[in-house]
Order: structure tokens, then C-alpha cells, then sequence
């Protein structure tokens, strides 16, 4: 959606936060929109809600609404209500749990099938979160050089470590991902 006169524009992108339980997808939100972490869990029920406010230039406003989308609803039938004119997502895992890693193809095929950008019903950008990365990485061992390829391999247009903890490349993640948003418009 795209509002503004001749020298300024604000443009409002609905994105999608999905990845496994527990993977860390509403502590990223609330990192990135509010600065704040918490190690209390408290899992999502259904779907939350964010706004994040960019200046991006000066002239430009990017809005960003954040679907913080229940690890649990990758086995409910409601994804597809949800994914409804999406233009970006990211996918999160947990890099101490090889298990939510290999459910991100799953959360990315689901994504695929569901909703599309365009007549041309091209699958919309995604960006793929190894988050948790302030620990360990005993369940998950790759190299920049396979997660690349896994990139490339499966149509993510990127992958970031991230941690909501220690405010590690969330905001880089986001932006690459905008970046990628405004080019397509
Ligand atoms: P669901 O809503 O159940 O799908 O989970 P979620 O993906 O929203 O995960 P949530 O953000 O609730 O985080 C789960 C747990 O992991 C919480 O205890 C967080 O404090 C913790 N956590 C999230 N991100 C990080 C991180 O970057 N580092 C560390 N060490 N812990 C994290
Ligand atoms: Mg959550």
C-alpha cells in the first residue's frame, strides 16, 4: 500500500514471523519494536501483532506489521487466513535445536503454497533467522558456506545469526528484507 504526495511516501508491508515453538520469533519482535527481552517463555496463542515505524530516508516511511504467527499453528489450519497479503516473511530456528531447523523447509513450503506477490504469483521474499546465537550450536553445525547454499537451494533471499538477547542482527535481517521489498515495488 503505497500513500504520499510528490515528495514523501509511506508504504505499509504486511510480514510474516513464523519457525518452530520456542525458536524465538516473539523475542525478536519485541527486540526489534520495543528493545526489550525477557528469558520468561510464554508461547503465543494464534497470532500477535507489531508495528515497526522506519524512517527509512527522509523521504520515506517504511511501516512494517508484524504477524507473530504461534509455532504451534504450522499444525493448524488457519496459516493460509493468516499469510493473506503477506509481501515478506522470516523464518526463524532455534541453532541449539537441529529439529526446528529442519521445519524451516516445512514453514517455507507452507508459505510458498499459500499466498503469492503479483498476476505473476511470485512467492514473496523470505529471510531465513538462525537465532539464538548468543548459545551454543551443539544441535546445529553448518558452515556460512551450507547455509549459503541451503539459501540459494530453497529461495530464501538471505540468512542471518541472530540474537533477541544480546540485539544481535535483527535489525540488519529486517532491512535486508525490506531492501528486497521496496526493489520488487
Ligand atoms: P511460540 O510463540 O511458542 O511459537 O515461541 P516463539 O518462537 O515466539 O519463542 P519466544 O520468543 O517466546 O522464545 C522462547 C524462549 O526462548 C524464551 O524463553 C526466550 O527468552 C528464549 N529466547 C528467544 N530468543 C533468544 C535468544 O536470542 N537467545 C536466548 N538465549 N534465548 C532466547
Ligand atoms: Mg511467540
Amino acid at each position: 500500500t503505497t500513500a504520499g504526495d510528490d515528495d514523501y511516501t509511506e508504504y505499509l508491508y504486511k510480514i510474516l514471523v513464523v519457525g518452530d515453538i520456542g525458536t524465538g520469533k516473539t523475542s525478536i519482535i519485541k527486540r526489534f519494536v520495543h528493545n526489550i527481552f525477557s528469558m520468561h517463555y510464554k508461547s503465543t496463542i494464534g497470532v500477535d501483532f507489531a508495528l515497526k515505524v522506519i524512517n527509512w530516508d527522509p523521504k520515506t516511511e517504511v511501516r512494517l506489521q508484524l504477524w507473530d504467527i504461534a509455532g504451534q499453528e504450522r499444525f493448524g489450519s488457519m496459516t493460509r487466513v493468516y499469510y493473506k497479503e503477506a509481501v515478506g516473511a522470516m523464518i526463524t530456528f532455534d541453532v541449539t535445536r537441529a529439529s526446528t531447523f529442519e521445519a524451516v523447509s516445512k514453514w517455507k513450503a507452507d508459505i510458498d503454497s499459500k499466498v503469492t506477490i503479483g498476476p505473476e504469483e511470485k512467492p514473496i521474499p523470505v529471510v531465513l533467522l538462525a537465532n539464538k546465537c548468543d548459545l551454543g550450536k551443539e544441535g546445529f553445525i553448518k558452515t556460512a558456506n551450507e547455509m549459503d547454499k541451503y539459501c540459494k537451494d530453497n529461495g530464501f533471499i538471505g540468512w542471518f545469526e541472530t540474537s533477541a538477547k544480546e540485539n544481535l542482527n535483527i535489525e540488519k535481517a529486517a532491512r535486508f528484507l525490506v531492501e528486497h521489498i521496496l526493489k520488487m515495488d
